[in-house]
């Protein structure tokens, strides 16, 4: 009896052990674990950027106040589903604090991010972003409706590739010389991320800020900044998290 015992210790345990190993994680997205490490590990965004640069802050606040509501306004118009938007007044706030030449991000949908970057280029006078997309193949005028909350007058300092992250970023990257922001919000998967930091990684400098969306849908960003030991930070905005490294 006590043999059986312990060999059912020993099976609960091998089966223990791997649902909680990396191997095993990597391919469940959505498991509460995840976002209870982001909840514990996020601070309040308002603070930290107050803290950091109160007028630009305060710019950011008036250009959030203004476009979620014009754009919210505009998506209704078109009636088309898109996917939800990323921390776009964080993007904001970083582009213009710090001004950044090259700007790549991925996952554009109707475009709060791009339109955000964009506007802060725009006013920092300088910069360029680098978008990729593969428009969501199940919704009606999706494709259509990319980038739909970017005006014309700042696309002059946009390249937009819709063909998805596998053929469009490795393009995109050897098309700049560095990259200084970085913003990662399309296909969510363990896989996908990881697929996308491999690619990205040999055009980020020391001081490059790197930004991971939802980060509550899978361990990636954990397992990365132990992996680098980043300095890193984590943000709730819209009840969905997002991670930044950076210097
Ligand atoms: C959450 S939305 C992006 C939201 C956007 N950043 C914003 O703030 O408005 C995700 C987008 O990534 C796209 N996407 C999904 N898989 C992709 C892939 N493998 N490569 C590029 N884009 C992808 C989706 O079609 C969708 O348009």
């Amino acid at each position: 009896m006590q043999k059986k015992t312990s060999f059912l210790n020993k099976l609960f345990k091998i089966a223990g052990d791997f649902i909680t190993s990396k191997f095993f994680l990597r391919h469940i997205d959505g498991l509460k674990m995840y976002e209870d490490w982001a909840k514990k590990e996020a601070i309040p965004l308002e603070e930290f950027c107050n803290d950091n640069d109160p007028d630009i802050w305060k710019e950011t606040l008036n250009f959030y106040n203004q476009f979620s509501n014009l754009g919210s306004e505009r998506l209704r118009e078109t009636g088309v589903k898109l996917g939800g938007c990323g921390g776009y007044p964080f993007l904001y706030f970083i582009c213009r604090c710090k001004k950044p030449q090259t700007v790549i991000e991925t996952g554009v949908a109707a475009g709060w991010s791009s339109a955000a970057i964009l506007k802060a280029l725009e006013l920092n006078g300088t910069g360029k972003l680098y978008s990729t997309d593969l428009p969501y193949k199940k919704r009606p005028g999706a494709a259509e409706a990319i980038g739909i909350l970017v005006e014309d007058k700042f696309r002059k300092n946009w390249y937009l590739d819709t063909k998805g992250d596998r053929q469009g970023l490795p393009k995109i990257v050897s098309m700049v010389q560095k990259i200084e922001l970085f913003h990662f919000d399309s296909d969510k998967s363990y896989k996908g991320r990881e697929y996308a930091f491999e690619v990205v990684k040999e055009k980020l400098a020391d001081d490059s800020i790197i930004i991971f969306d939802d980060i509550q849908d899978n361990f990636h960003f954990k397992d990365l900044v132990m992996e680098y030991d980043y300095n890193y930070k984590v943000f709730e905005f819209e009840r969905k998290f997002f991670g930044v490294i950076h210097p």
